[in-house]
C-alpha cells in the first residue's frame, strides 16, 4: 500500500432547512401496541446534525395536533441525542394511547413537526386482568399424551353484542402455547406462531391489538384456537428431569370496547365460553407435524375448565413477533417412487409450504421434511432423529383447497408428498419462511464468490433460527436455545437483521432461568435442565449486554441485569476458581475438526484445547466487561474489585498456561484466546501470534478451531496484522472450512465442519454456531464498520483491503441511519466511498496510518496500491 493517500473529493450535503425527523420509534419499534415500559424512549433519524431536539406527547391525535402535551412537552432540549430519548412526562398508566412528534434544531435550521406516531400502554397490574385462565387440563379421547404426544388444537368461541358504534376496542391475549385469534371471522394481525416462548412459570408474554375496525355493532363473535407451542411439550413424559413441562394449552383474553357515547364494555375468558377439541387441527406438534382435517366442522361444544394460571407473570411482548417474513417459489418436483413426488425448494428454510389442492373429500395428502435426499432420491431422515416432521391434511372436496399448518414450522429444503390427488406441480406449492419481523440491515458483497455465498447461507441459516428466542437448529427433536451457539454470533448477526429486541428478550430468558445462588444453564428458557456450569455457554449473558449496548446504544441491558450477572460470575469463581484458575468446563472447544467426540474431553490431544484455559480465559475477558459496566453505572467499588480479580487471574493463567513462547498444547485457540483478550505480555505478543499463523499456513490456510475459537479467530488475526491469511481461511473451499460447505451444496451453515459425512445424530444442516466471528469480520474489517462510541453514535471506518480480493462493497443501517464503505482496487490504486449517516461522525482510517475525523456526507478516497 502506498505511503501517500489522497482525498480526491469531499462532498457534504447542501445546507437548506432542516427536514423533518422521520422514521420514529418507541421502544425501537414503530406505533407499538401494548407496552409495559414505565419510561419508554423514543428514537428518530433527521437530515442533518442535530443540535436540539423537542418532543410532545399528548392523550390525543386532537391535542397532539394543537401542541398541547398534556403527558410531556420536553420543551427545547440541547444536545445531538436522536436515539432512545427517555420519556420524561406524566407517569403513564395501562391502557393509555401516547401520541407524539418531534420537532429538530440542526445545523440547517430548525425543522417542522414531524408526523405524529403513537404508542400505546399494556395492562401495567396484575389487577387489571379481569379474564379468567379457561382451558381441559387433560387430552381428548383422540389424543395420545405419551412421548410423541399427538394434542388436538383447543378451539374456544364467545359470541357478544356491541350496542353502537366503536370508538375503541383494544384485545389482550395470552394463549400459551401458540394462539390463532378472529373476530367476526377475520384473522387479527398477521403474526404467527404467537405468543413469544418462555419459562412460562416464570412469564407469559401477553400481546396487544386494536380491534376497533373488527369490531362492529351489533353480534360479533370472537374464535381463539390454542396450539401447544413449548408450553405442552413435544416430547412430554419422556425424560422428566430433562425435559420441562407446563401442562395443557390454555388461555386468558381480555377485549376492552369503548363506544361512542362512552360506554364501556369487557369480554373476558372465563367459563361462559364455549369450548372443542374435536375440530380440523387433530395433532400439533412441533417436531412431529400437524395433521389437519378439513372435513371436521367445529362439533362437541363443552364449557371450557377454569384451570391455574401457568405461574409466571403477565409481560407485554416487547420482542417482534414471528411472521410469514418471505415466499420462495419450488425449484423443482418429481416423482420418486410411483405417487410420491419429491419437492425441491432450492433453499434449506425454516417455516412451511403452503399447498392447493383439488380432489375427492377425504382423500389425505402427506408432506414430510427434510433437509437432504438419499443418494436414491427419497428423503434422508437419519439427522431429524425422533422428529417426525410429517403434516397431515384431509381434504373436504368441491374445489381448490389452500392449506399450511399453523401451530408447527419445520427446517427443510426438500418436502416428500405423497397422497396427492392427480399430478402435483411445482405452482401448486409455495414455501413460507417464517421467523421474527425484523429488518435486514446490512448487505455485503465482494470480489469472492466464497464470502457472497457465505453471506447468504448465514442470512438464510440465521433466520431459519430466529424463533422468539434463537435455536440451534430448526429441524430435528432439538431446536433449543443454546446459550454458546450466540456468544459473538449474535454480533455478527447484528449486521444482518435487526436483532436488538430478540436479544433483549433472550436476556430476560436467561435471567428468569436463573438459579437462586447465581447459577446459570446452557440452555434458556431452559426447556431442558441443563445446568453443568462453564464459562462459555452463560458467559454469553455478558457478552450479548455487551453487544446490545455496541450496536444499538441500549445500556438498559446492563442496567437490569448487571446484578444478576455478577451473582453468576460469584456464583461460579467461588465454587470453580482456585489460585485464579477456573477449574469446571464443559463444552471445550466443541466441534473441533475433525469432529469426533472422543476428541471433545480428551487430555492429549494435540487439536484440542484444555478447558481449565478456555474457561479461564473466558472467565479474564467476562470481568474485563463487567469492569466496564460497573464504571459505566458508577459502581466504583466493583470496578476495584474486579480490576484486582482481572490482574490476579492474569497472573494465574500465564503462570500456567504459558510455557516459554506459546500457551499450553499450542493450539490456535490456546494461544489466540490469551491474546485476543489482552492477556499477553507485550514482549511476549510476536512470538505467540506467530505460533498461530504458523500453524494455520502449515495446515494450509484451514480451520482448526472449534466453536470457541473461532469467536476470535478472523478478527484476532486481522487485529494483529494477518488480514490476509483470515481472508485465505475465509476463501478456502477444501475441508475444514466454510467454502467446503459452500462446495458441497450447503444454502445454509452445518453444524459440524465435517456435515457432509457426519454422524447423523448430531448432523444439522442448519446449525450457525461455526460462523464465529466471520460475519463480524466481513463488516467490521473488510467494510470496516464497527461502532466507536454506543449505538454508532460515532464510527470506526477501517477497512483493510488483503491482496486477491478486488473490491468490498457493504451497507449498514445504524439507529442513525445508512452507512456504507465500497472498495474497488484498480489500475494500482484504491477508490473508497463512504457514506456517514446523519448526526454521527466517523474515525476514517486512511492505509497510510492517517486518521481524519468527519462528520455526514459522502467522501471518496483514493490511494496508490500495490495489492
Ligand atoms: C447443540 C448445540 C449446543 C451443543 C452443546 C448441541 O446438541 O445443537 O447447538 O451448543 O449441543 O452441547
Amino acid at each position: 500500500m502506498s505511503r501517500y493517500f489522497i482525498i480526491l473529493l469531499l462532498l457534504t450535503f447542501e445546507r437548506v432547512s432542516a427536514q423533518e425527523a422521520v422514521s420514529l420509534l418507541c421502544e425501537q419499534r414503530t406505533n407499538p401496541e401494548g407496552i409495559d415500559v414505565a419510561r419508554p424512549r423514543l428514537s428518530w433519524q433527521l437530515s442533518g446534525d442535530q443540535t436540539a431536539w423537542q418532543v410532545i406527547v399528548a392523550s390525543s391525535e386532537e391535542k397532539l395536533a394543537k401542541d398541547a402535551g398534556d403527558l410531556w412537552n420536553s420543551g427545547k432540549v440541547m444536545n445531538d441525542k436522536s436515539v432512545l430519548v427517555g420519556y420524561e412526562g406524566v407517569p403513564l398508566k395501562s391502557r393509555m394511547v401516547c401520541y407524539w412528534k418531534v420537532k429538530i434544531w440542526t445545523s440547517k435550521g430548525v425543522s417542522e413537526w414531524s408526523k405524529p406516531a403513537y404508542w400505546s400502554m399494556g395492562l401495567l397490574n396484575a389487577g387489571d386482568w379481569k379474564g379468567k385462565w379457561i382451558g381441559y387440563d387433560q387430552g381428548f379421547p383422540w389424543d395420545s399424551v405419551s412421548k410423541f404426544s399427538r394434542l388436538s388444537a383447543r378451539y374456544f368461541r364467545k359470541s357478544f353484542a356491541v350496542g353502537g358504534p366503536v370508538r375503541r376496542a383494544t384485545l389482550y391475549i395470552a394463549g400459551p402455547g401458540h394462539y390463532e385469534v378472529a373476530i367476526n371471522g377475520k384473522a387479527i394481525g398477521d403474526q404467527v406462531l404467537a405468543q413469544a416462548p418462555t419459562d412460562y412459570t416464570k412469564s407469559v408474554s401477553y400481546n396487544t391489538y386494536d380491534v376497533t375496525k373488527e369490531c362492529s355493532s351489533g353480534q360479533n363473535v370472537l374464535d381463539v384456537v390454542l396450539g401447544n407451542g413449548r408450553f405442552f411439550t413435544m416430547r412430554p413424559k419422556y425424560k422428566p428431569k430433562k425435559i420441562k413441562e407446563f401442562g395443557f394449552p390454555k388461555l386468558l383474553l381480555q377485549l376492552e370496547i369503548t363506544d361512542e357515547k362512552g360506554g364501556r364494555k369487557v369480554i373476558v375468558s372465563d367459563t361462559s365460553w364455549r369450548m372443542t377439541a374435536d375440530g380440523p387441527i387433530r395433532s400439533n406438534n412441533e417436531y412431529d407435524g400437524e395433521e389437519y382435517d378439513a372435513t371436521k366442522e367445529l362439533g362437541g361444544w363443552m364449557k371450557p375448565q377454569l384451570v391455574e394460571a401457568p405461574g409466571g407473570r403477565l409481560v407485554a411482548q416487547m420482542n417482534p413477533p414471528i411472521k410469514v417474513m418471505k415466499t420462495i417459489k419450488p425449484v423443482a418436483i418429481k416423482e420418486g417412487a410411483p405417487g410420491v413426488w419429491i419437492l425441491d425448494m432450492g433453499q434449506n428454510m425454516a417455516g412451511w409450504v403452503q399447498m392447493k389442492v383439488r380432489g375427492p373429500r377425504g382423500e389425505k395428502v402427506t408432506l414430510r421434511y427434510a433437509e437432504t435426499l438419499k443418494k436414491d432420491g427419497s428423503l434422508y431422515t437419519a439427522n431429524l432423529r425422533d422428529a417426525k416432521v410429517t403434516d397431515v391434511y384431509t381434504l373436504k372436496g368441491g374445489g381448490e383447497e389452500v392449506w399450511h399448518p399453523v401451530f408447527v414450522f419445520h427446517g427443510f429444503r426438500y418436502v416428500e408428498i405423497s397422497g396427492y390427488p392427480g399430478r402435483p406441480g411445482p405452482g401448486d406449492f409455495e414455501g413460507q419462511v417464517v421467523y421474527d419481523d425484523m429488518a435486514d440491515v446490512g448487505i455485503f458483497q465482494c470480489s469472492d464468490t466464497v464470502l457472497n455465498a457465505l453471506f447468504r447461507n448465514a442470512w438464510w441459516g440465521i433466520n431459519s433460527n430466529y424463533k422468539g428466542m434463537p435455536v440451534d437448529c430448526p429441524q430435528r427433536n432439538e431446536r433449543m436455545p443454546w446459550l454458546g451457539d450466540r456468544a459473538t454470533g449474535s454480533l455478527g448477526e447484528s449486521y444482518l437483521f435487526n436483532n436488538g429486541l430478540l436479544y433483549a428478550k433472550w436476556l430476560e430468558d436467561i435471567e428468569e432461568s436463573q438459579k437462586p445462588d447465581g447459577q446459570l444453564p446452557d440452555v434458556a428458557p431452559a426447556y431442558w435442565n441443563y445446568y453443568s456450569d462453564n464459562m462459555t455457554w452463560p458467559g454469553v449473558y455478558i457478552l450479548i449486554a455487551d453487544m446490545l449496548y455496541n450496536q444499538y446504544g441500549d445500556d438498559r441491558p446492563i442496567r437490569e441485569h448487571y446484578a444478576s450477572m455478577k451473582k453468576w460470575l460469584r456464583y461460579m469463581s467461588s465454587k470453580y476458581e482456585k489460585d485464579g484458575i477456573i477449574t469446571k468446563d464443559k463444552y471445550g472447544d466443541w466441534c473441533v475438526p475433525p469432529e469426533s467426540p472422543e476428541l471433545i474431553h480428551s487430555k492429549d490431544s494435540t487439536r484440542n484445547t484444555d478447558g481449565q484455559l478456555i474457561a479461564t480465559a473466558y472467565y479474564y475477558h467476562l470481568l474485563g466487561l463487567m469492569r466496564h459496566f460497573s464504571e459505566l453505572l458508577h459502581v466504583s467499588a466493583d470496578a476495584a474489585e474486579f480490576a484486582g480479580e482481572i490482574e490476579k487471574v492474569r497472573a494465574a493463567f500465564n503462570k500456567k498456561f504459558f510455557m516459554e513462547d506459546h500457551y499450553s498444547n499450542n493450539t490456535v485457540t490456546a494461544n489466540l484466546l490469551p491474546l485476543y483478550f489482552g492477556m499477553v505480555s507485550d514482549a511476549k505478543t510476536k512470538v505467540v501470534f506467530k505460533h498461530i499463523t504458523d500453524k494455520i499456513e502449515n495446515d494450509g490456510g484451514h480451520i482448526s478451531t472449534g466453536v470457541i475459537g473461532t469467536q476470535w479467530l478472523m478478527r484476532g488475526l486481522t487485529m494483529y496484522g494477518r488480514a490476509d491469511l483470515a481472508y485465505r481461511i475465509a476463501s478456502n473451499t477444501d475441508y475444514p472450512s466454510w467454502g467446503y460447505m459452500v462446495k458441497h451444496g450447503a444454502t445454509t451453515i452445518w453444524e459440524l465442519w465435517n456435515g457432509d459425512s457426519a454422524d447423523p445424530a448430531m448432523n444439522s444442516q442448519n446449525h450457525i454456531m461455526l460462523l464465529g466471528d466471520l460475519l463480524t469480520w466481513m463488516f467490521q474489517d473488510l467494510a470496516g464498520i464497527a461502532p466507536a462510541a454506543p449505538g454508532f453514535k460515532k464510527i470506526r471506518m477501517k477497512p483493510v483491503f488483503p491482496a486477491g480480493l478486488d473490491f468490498a462493497d457493504c451497507t449498514y443501517n445504524t439507529p442513525y441511519g445508512q452507512v456504507s464503505s465500497s472498495w474497488i482496487k484498480k489500475d494500482g490504486k484504491i477508490g473508497w466511498d463512504v457514506t456517514v449517516p446523519e448526526n454521527v461522525r466517523a474515525e476514517i482510517f486512511l492505509p497510510d496510518g492517517g486518521v481524519r475525523e468527519v462528520g455526514s456526507g459522502t467522501y471518496h478516497f483514493e490511494a496508490k496500491s500495490k495489492l
